[in-house]
């Protein structure tokens, strides 16, 4: 291959004949001045399709060499669902150990009494089965099944996962928080209430089992709010600073339109199938955009809202997100003006306020309502939420959040 069409090779050879500094030629400056650097990982294997549930014990078989199994869930779903008769049809050959104390935005405290569950029946191989909560659940049970110390201690970041988690299964019947493909689980410290996300490597699923007929009997308010958090991850991960790239954003946009195109069909027709399947994939492909880059603004000011509000996650995050989206176009400059109004565009939307205007409709039209001072929340409330929520920014937002920022958000969705 004629090196000068080949930039690897070219520099190569320029470094051999010791002439990067001095030798200046088009497809060396091109390098230069391209920024495009990126890291783009997915460990986990999914199978996706209706009835995949129903071939686990198939894919337990091929993949791990494992005896007892813990199944991390719901009480509400082993009902609705019948997991136990059917885990037990596919596992015949596994002790199965169920932990059914979920609880939505799991508290350390839970973690800890599945932690000892698991310990104490030697517990190989972890199966979640639920909605973000269930999953992160797992997520943490098997992290402290091969690392030391207490979930607390991760939480705030006093120490480093360093080791491999056991094997982890991760099975979602909402479509909401892509943590099946995630890297990340998100706990509540009891004592203090933050929520905190805890990301390694380490803690992605082995596998993801995408069933969308397990998504069929949500109901109409967490089908709602599970697709708005879709719609925040996929749009927060665009405006993230940290590993942004052309594949995040690809999953992004796709993920921004499915949600237009099929959230409100959700919530009216839950047993309309396509529907389903859509969210669930759409929710994939924001899990699979946010798992590179992180969230920003919108998810840092839900926090508070969940944890003093009992507002839900997802419900909490589209709220704040129209106003952080007018700041940030307003205060960062033409390159993320325009990344906000590409996201707008592919849902037809001309301006960074006509795309606000449009989710607010999605949350109208979805059932519920678009303003703090409409669900309990009151101007006393406001220096709790913007504490709280400068305790748990990520970072990664493209400007500085100070607590200006964060009251002029609270006061824009007041
Ligand atoms: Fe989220």
């Amino acid at each position: 291959m004629n090196p000068i069409f080949n930039n690897k090779v070219f520099i190569y050879n320029l470094q051999k004949l010791k002439l990067t500094k001095t030798f200046i030629y088009p497809p060396l400056l091109l390098i230069k001045n391209n920024k495009m650097s990126f890291k783009y990982e997915m460990p986990v294997k999914l199978h996706i399709g209706n009835g995949e549930f129903n071939k686990i014990g198939k894919y337990i078989k091929q993949d791990f060499n494992v005896k007892n199994i813990l199944l991390v869930t719901e009480k509400v779903l082993m009902e609705k669902l019948e997991l136990k008769e059917r885990l037990l049809k596919q596992l015949k050959d596994c002790n199965l150990t169920i932990f059914e104390y979920v609880e939505p935005n799991p508290h350390s405290k839970i973690i800890e009494k599945g932690k000892r569950l698991a310990q104490k029946n030697k517990i190989e191989l972890i199966i979640a089965i639920g909605g973000g909560s269930a999953m992160d659940t797992g997520k943490a049970i098997a992290m402290l099944m091969t690392n030391a110390g207490t979930i607390n201690d991760y939480i705030h970041k006093r120490r480093i996962i360093g080791r491999e988690s056991i094997p982890l299964i991760a099975i979602p019947t909402t479509s909401g928080t892509g943590s099946e493909v995630t890297i990340a689980s998100v706990i509540t410290d009891e004592e203090t209430g933050i929520k905190m996300g805890i990301r390694s490597e380490y803690m992605y699923p082995n596998i993801a089992i995408i069933d969308p007929e397990l998504t069929l009997t949500m109901p109409k308010h967490i089908t709602a709010h599970t697709g708005y958090d879709v719609l925040a991850q996929a749009v927060e991960s665009c405006l993230s600073n940290s590993n942004k790239n052309p594949i995040s954003k690809m999953f992004a946009l796709k993920a921004i339109t499915m949600v237009f195109d099929n959230l409100k069909t959700a919530v009216d027709q839950p047993e309309n199938i396509d529907a389903r399947t859509n969210m669930a994939l759409a929710s994939l492909y924001a899990g699979l955009a946010f798992t590179q880059t992180g969230t920003v603004g919108p998810h840092s000011f839900s926090c508070p809202l969940t944890t003093f509000h009992n507002i839900n996650h997802g419900y909490a995050c589209i709220l704040p997100l129209p106003a952080f989206l007018n700041i940030y176009a307003e205060k960062c400059g033409k390159e993320v003006k325009n990344e906000i109004l590409e996201m707008a565009n592919v849902v037809d939307c001309k301006t960074v306020e006509e795309f606000g205007n449009k989710m607010k409709k999605l949350i109208k039209d979805t059932g519920e309502k678009t303003r703090l001072s409409e669900l309990g929340i009151t101007q006393d409330d406001k220096a709790r939420i913007i504490k709280n929520t400068m305790d748990v920014l990520t970072g990664r937002d493209p400007i500085e959040i100070t607590e200006e920022v964060v009251g002029m958000v609270f006061d824009e969705t007041f």
